[in-house]
């Protein structure tokens, strides 16, 4: 048989609803714990994606490579919710100061808390499949 465009319209077009259909099925965020207040946490991404963060920082080894992997800083040792706001709000050698209003700031944290909850940061600990996710081992 020969093959003619239309046979490589469907193949590409089954392709790309399968491909849909196990990237829908697959669970994105672990289910958070009961501590989360979840709207907070969404209002928390916002502030995230405003002002950029991800330009410098990673969540689970993706982004910016400037800054540091923010994944677990919420559990990070001698940090803590007082730290964090303290270099947002002053800024470093390289990170900008960011001046966040005080909501800002607790939805901020409330967001970290979750990425927090979601998994370790360390890429080592994960497998990788070959359709794109990546799942703690
Ligand atoms: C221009 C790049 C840049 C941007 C944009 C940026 N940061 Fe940073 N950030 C850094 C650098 C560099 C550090 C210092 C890392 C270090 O101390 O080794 C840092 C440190 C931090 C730390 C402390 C990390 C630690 O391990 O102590 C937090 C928390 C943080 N940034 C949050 C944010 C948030 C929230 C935003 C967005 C509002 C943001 N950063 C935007 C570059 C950036």
């Amino acid at each position: 048989m020969k093959i003619k465009p239309i046979h490589i319209f469907i193949v590409l077009s089954l392709s790309f609803l399968i491909y849909s259909f196990s990237i829908y099925i697959h669970p994105i965020y672990a289910k958070p714990e009961a501590n989360i207040n979840i709207e907070k946490a969404i209002s928390g991404r916002l502030v995230w994606q405003k002002y950029n963060c991800q330009s410098c920082h990673q969540f689970y080894g993706l982004g910016g490579y400037l800054g540091t992997d923010l994944t677990n800083i919420y559990s990070a040792k001698n940090k803590g919710e007082a730290v964090i706001k303290a270099v947002i709000l002053t800024g470093n050698d390289a990170m900008p100061a960011y001046h966040l209003s005080e909501n800002e700031l607790t939805d901020l944290m409330e967001f970290f808390k979750q990425t927090n909850q979601s998994g370790r940061a360390d890429y080592n600990n994960f497998t990788i499949y070959n359709n794109g996710m990546i799942e703690r081992k």
